[in-house]
């Protein structure tokens, strides 16, 4: 029988039209088929070959280790160099906190771990999906696939996976030609458009406010905001707000960090944090955005904008 036949017969394929192209070799962007024609490769593997094929390094790499030794034990139990090496080199790059990788062999094992990873850290069982998302075929993979025909055979899988639909929120988006915030007027017109359990995203403001006639421009689009909408009424509201609502430091900052403004801007977004705050409670979100336009943004000139003041000092970002 021919590879080809063979394949057909013994090895299980991945979909019902399997590409079966006949490979010899491959190098650098290219494969090649039996028949010596080059496929520009634009997926490396699926993510996987992304330093091009046949990479000296990591040719040279493999050799030596599989002089050395090969498979030995599961992950996590003897020091075994390269893995140890690649851990802390992850570590390095990564976060403070995320300072510990769980190595395994495919996408589909990371995904069952993020998924347990998760459940374990939150407590918390209920997960959510995308409609027509791949993450591999494992019983946890499959059960946040989103498409049913690949799923079903395999049922029951995990419980309690919400499939989200993505773009499919309705909303209305309303610009200051609708409604302007700073006329008492918009107040009656916002209350007829706001329907029961809408979901309402605030970003309304004069920005950046420069001086204390933007600060009460900003506070009165806030009145007129608030005295329209019943906390009874909707789901949530998020208030995007901005990172100025920090100090102007070099210092790394996190949600934890206090908040001591150092510019007009940043007291008024402040100011209507707590304010929503105050009545809004359980239902609001705040966002606290780090805006990066440009070198002339004005943005720039406020907050713990790094990266932007990284850029311009000729610092490495
Ligand atoms: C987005 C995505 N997630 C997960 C996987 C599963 O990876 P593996 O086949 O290594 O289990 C794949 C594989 O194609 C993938 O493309």
């Amino acid at each position: 029988m021919t590879p080809k036949q063979l394949f057909l017969s013994h090895q299980a394929q991945t979909t019902h039209f399997p590409l079966m192209m006949e490979m010899d070799k491959a190098e650098g962007n290219y494969l090649y088929d039996k028949a010596g024609k080059a496929y520009l490769d634009l997926i490396s593997g699926i993510s996987v070959s992304h330093l091009g094929h046949g990479n000296q390094h990591v040719k040279e790499a493999i050799k030596a280790q599989v002089d050395k030794h090969m498979h030995l034990m599961v992950y996590g139990e003897f020091v075994q160099n390269p893995q140890v090496m690649l851990c802390a080199e992850l570590a390095k790059l990564l976060p403070e906190n995320l300072n510990c990788t769980y190595l395994v062999n495919s996408g589909a094992e990371a995904t069952d771990g993020a998924l347990k990873l998760a459940k374990r850290v939150t407590g918390r069982a209920q997960i959510l999906a995308c409609k027509n998302a791949y993450h591999g075929s494992t019983h946890g993979a499959l059960s946040v696939m989103g498409d049913e025909f690949f799923k079903n055979s395999f049922r029951p899988l995990l419980p309690d996976v919400k499939i989200l639909e993505l773009n499919n929120t309705k909303y209305l988006g309303l610009k200051r030609e609708n409604i302007d915030l700073l006329k008492e007027t918009s107040s009656l017109k916002l209350k007829k458009i706001i329907k029961k359990n809408d979901i309402i995203l605030f970003i309304a403001a004069i920005a950046p406010a420069k001086n204390s006639h933007d600060l009460i421009k900003n506070l009165i689009i806030l009145k007129n905001v608030c005295n329209n909408i019943d906390y009874k009424k909707i789901r949530k509201i998020i208030y995007i707000s901005s990172d100025a609502v920090y100090s102007d430091t070099k210092k790394k900052i996190s949600e934890k960090s206090e908040t001591i403004p150092t510019s007009i801007h940043g007291t008024m977004h402040l100011v209507r944090e707590n304010y929503l705050r105050n009545i809004y409670n359980k239902k609001l979100c705040i966002v606290r955005p780090t805006l990066i336009y440009g070198s002339n943004d004005p943005h720039n000139s406020y907050g713990p904008n790094s990266f932007i003041r990284k850029y311009l000092n000729n610092e490495k970002c």
